[in-house]
Order: structure tokens, then sequence, then C-alpha cells
């Protein structure tokens, strides 16, 4: 990414036309949002009452998430046990990297068909439209995915609040695939038993605001390789997120403190498509920025997935075939952005 296609840097630079490279054809620009309605907003789920709840309370929390995962593929987690200073100071921590210079920041390329360093990723043709959002990224466990060099010195706490943060995100991951599991009947260590040292990886998205939200995209429409992901937005951040719900793209309003959860395509396959991994993208804004902190929790790479047997009958019939999770990783990391498709290599 030159210095042209970082988006903090146009935004100082302040062009009096948007670069044709962000512009986005007529049909995939952010027009035809949902209208916001009681109804339309996603399921809240209170994790105290999954964990510490008697059993009534967790029963019907279970049969929450059952909804929110087979109507939604996404929902809101209250009361995680995430320690509340550790989502601020990750949200400093990745403000603080963000706002250093082009020069400093670009110490930690990210290579092209790979998703750890600062860039664009998911680039891969000169005319392929760009995102108006900047990433840095980084590989946490198993340990060996881990490339030091593109851990930042700058700003000094960076690898020690990555490291604290992405510890207690694991537990919340691992935590929620046990209720995940109970909730589609199944026993609850299936998930963690099947996925071995699971993958996880961190990526930090920051869009500056921009004169026309209305002709780009903060992020293009995907949905997510990871089995689970967990979204943090920022504070002080505009609200950008959407998904994909009936044909229409809802707006998700942040809720103070929350996370948000979604069912990545791993899930999918495995639940036989009874849990979704929905679509979703971001939007930019003209006045506010917008941070969000994603945690990719996943199998481990040589890890076989397929529709689980207990999922699949009559009624309903194998959707995906089986393949190796590594393989479906390179693959989704070697393509751009687009919506659902990326899951067809499972067809
Ligand atoms: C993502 O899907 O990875 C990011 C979306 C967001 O910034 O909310
Ligand atoms: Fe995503």
């Amino acid at each position: 990414v030159g210095h042209i296609d970082d988006v903090q840097e146009l935004r100082k630079a302040k062009p009096s036309t948007i670069p044709e490279r962000f512009v986005r054809d007529r049909t995939e620009r952010p027009a035809q949002v949902a209208t916001l309605s009681q109804s339309s907003d996603i399921p809240i789920i209170d994790f105290s009452k999954l964990s510490r709840g008697n059993k009534e309370i967790s029963h019907m929390e279970i049969l929450q998430l059952t909804a929110a995962c087979e109507e939604w593929g996404f929902f809101q987690v209250i009361n995680h046990g995430v320690d509340l200073n550790l989502l601020e100071s990750i949200e400093k921590t990745a403000m603080d990297f963000f706002m250093l210079p082009l020069e400093e920041k670009q110490k930690y390329p990210m290579a092209p068909g790979t998703v750890q360093g600062y860039g664009q990723a998911f680039v891969f043709s000169d005319d392929q439209k760009l995102d108006w959002c900047n990433m840095f990224a980084l590989g946490i466990e198993p340990q060996y995915i881990r490339d030091p060099k593109l851990w930042p010195k700058r700003p000094a706490s960076f690898s020690e609040t990555v490291e604290v943060y992405s510890k207690e995100v694991r537990k919340l991951c691992q935590n929620l695939l046990e209720y995940i599991a109970i909730s589609l009947g199944l026993k609850g260590d299936v998930f963690e038993n099947l996925f071995g040292v699971a993958v996880q990886a961190i990526r930090m998205n920051y869009y500056p605001p921009c004169s026309r939200p209305d002709l780009v995209l903060g992020m293009s429409p995907h949905s997510d390789g990871s089995a689970l992901t967990v979204l943090q937005q920022g504070k002080g951040s505009s609200v950008g997120l959407q998904i994909f719900k009936d044909k229409k793209w809802v707006p998700v309003q942040p809720i103070h403190n929350a996370l948000v959860i979604n069912i990545g395509d791993s899930i999918e396959v495995l639940t036989n498509g009874k849990y979704k991994s929905v679509e979703h993208r971001a939007v930019t804004h003209n006045e506010k920025d917008r941070l969000s902190i994603v945690t990719f929790y996943a199998p481990s790479y040589d890890v076989e997935i397929g529709p689980m047997r207990e999922l699949v009958d009559e009624n309903n019939p194998c959707k995906y075939r089986r393949f190796n999770h590594g393989e479906y990783s390179k693959h989704y990391v070697t393509n751009k952005l687009q919506g659902k498709k990326t899951l067809d290599f499972a067809k």
C-alpha cells in the first residue's frame, strides 16, 4: 500500500474528490440502510446468566443463544467477564498506534496474501476497489504463527496489552463455544476437542472520517473465515457495522461495554448451516472516525471440518463437503472479500 492508498493520509490531504479506487460501483454503495427499529436490533446475550445463573435462568439464556445463532448469526454479549479496564487499554493502545506517523507504522508492512502487519488486506488486483480502512493485524496463537518482527515497538505498552487482552478474549471464546455446543444439544466440549490448539488472531480496524460516506465502504461485505469472532467497538466511534438480514443492511448499535459476537464460516459448516455465518460490512461517517478491534478464533489448521454427524439427517442433508481448515484459511486470505462467496469452497 503506497502513501496515496493510506486512508489516514488521504484524509489529511483532503483531496477535492474521493480517488476513484475508493468509489464503489453504484450497486455497492451504502445507500440502502435498513431503518433502525427495536425489533431489528441484534440479540443481547447475558453471559453471566449462562455461566452463573441458576438452572432455569441459564436454560432460558441458552434458548436465546440458539435463536440468536439461527436467526442472526450475531449477538452482543453483556456481562462477558472480560476486564473493562482491558477493553479501555486495548482501545487506547490501538488508537495510539494508528495515530503514529505513517513511516513508523510502515515498519510493519502487511505482505500480499497475508493478514499480519499494517496495511490493506485482501487486495489482489489494481482495479479492485479499496476499503476506507487502515488495518493492523497479528497472529496470536498458536505461538508458531507469530511473526515477532511485526509486533510494534511503539506504543511501548502495545505488545503486553495485546497479550493480556488476547488471553482474556480466548477464554471468552472457549466459554461461548461451550454454550454454543450446549445450545445445539451437543456436549459442551465438542468444539474444544475438535479444534485442537485453536488459531487466534487480532485485527484492529481504523476508519477515518470520509467526506463522502455515501460513495465508499469502510469494509467490503464478507462473512468471517473463523469459527467465532469477537468484535469490540471504540467508545467514541461512529456507528459503522452493518449486518445483512432479510435482504437489508441492519446497523449494529454499540452497547456500552458489550462485545459483538458473530458466528464464522467454520461453525456454519460444522452445524450444517443451522447456525449462520452472516454477511456484514462497515460504513464510514463524514465527521467521526471509528475503531474496531476484532478477535478471530478458529480450529487448528490441521483439523478437518465438515457437517457434524449429529446435525445431519434426511431432513437436513449434508450441505458442505469435508475439508482441511488450513486450506480454507489460505483460500480465505488469498481472495478478496466478496460476501459469502468464499464459502463456495466448502460446496
Ligand atoms: C470486520 O468485519 O472485521 C470489521 C467490521 C467492523 O469494523 O465493525
Ligand atoms: Fe468480519
